[in-house]
C-alpha cells in the first residue's frame, strides 16, 4: 500500500502545504525541503522529470539548475511558454551524497519511487492536463505503472486514462552527459522536435 498523508488535498496549494512534511521516504531528512511542482492549477501539460537536483534542493523550485537551462532552451525553441505548464518530478527530495562541500547527486531507488508516485497522483488529479511529458525513463515508468525504454516509448502519443495523453522524451540532463559535442547537437535537436510535438498538441 502507498503511503497515505492526511486527507486527499483539493487544491495544489495544499497538496504543496502537506508535502513539506512527507516522510513517506527517507530522503527527506537530509534534503533542504520538498520540491513540490510549479505551474497553474489547470495547466494543459504537466512536465515530469526526475528528482530535484542541487539547486533545485536550495531553490525549492523544479528544473532550475543546469538541466533547466536545457529544458528551458527547448521550451522557448518550441515556443511554449514555462509559466503556462505544469513543471514537476517523480521524486520531491534531492537525494545527494556529500563529497567534501559539493553534493554528489545519487539516482533515487525504486522504493523511493514508489514511495512518492502518489504525490504525483495527486498533482495530476487536481491539473488534469491533456498532456503528461515523461522527461526520462524514470517519469516514464512512474507514469505507466511499470518499466520502460527511451527506445521504445519515444516521441509518439502514448493514451492514458480519460483521453490524456503521454509523450515520453530524454531527460535533459541526459543531454549534458553527453560526451562529444555532436552527439549533443544530434540530441539536443531530437529533443527540440519532441517539444515541437508537445506545442502541437497542447
Ligand atoms: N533534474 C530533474 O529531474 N528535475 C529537476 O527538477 C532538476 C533536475
Amino acid at each position: 500500500a502507498e503511503p497515505r498523508h492526511g486527507n486527499q488535498p483539493r487544491t495544489l496549494d495544499e497538496a504543496r502545504a502537506e508535502a513539506r512534511h512527507c516522510k513517506a521516504c527517507p530522503l527527506w531528512e537530509p534534503a533542504t525541503q520538498t520540491v513540490f511542482g510549479k505551474g497553474p492549477d489547470h495547466a494543459p501539460v504537466i512536465f515530469v522529470g526526475e528528482q530535484p537536483g542541487d539547486q533545485e534542493d536550495l531553490a525549492g523550485e523544479p528544473f532550475v539548475g543546469p538541466a533547466g537551462k536545457v529544458f528551458d532552451a527547448a521550451l522557448a525553441e518550441a515556443g511554449i511558454d514555462r509559466d503556462q505548464a505544469y513543471v514537476t518530478n517523480a521524486v520531491k527530495h534531492f537525494k545527494f551524497v556529500p563529497r567534501g562541500k559539493r553534493r554528489i547527486h545519487q539516482k533515487p531507488s525504486m522504493g523511493e519511487v514508489k514511495a512518492c508516485r502518489f504525490w504525483l497522483e495527486i498533482e495530476r488529479d487536481l491539473v488534469r492536463p491533456k498532456l503528461v511529458v515523461a522527461l526520462g525513463a524514470t517519469a516514464a515508468a512512474t507514469v505507466l505503472g511499470k518499466a520502460v525504454t527511451i527506445r521504445d516509448t519515444r516521441s509518439r502519443l502514448i493514451d492514458l486514462e480519460e483521453g490524456a495523453k503521454l509523450l515520453v522524451t530524454v531527460h535533459p540532463a541526459y543531454i549534458l552527459r553527453l560526451p562529444d559535442p555532436e552527439s549533443q547537437a544530434r540530441e539536443t535537436e531530437a529533443f527540440h522536435r519532441d517539444m515541437d510535438l508537445v506545442r502541437a498538441t497542447v
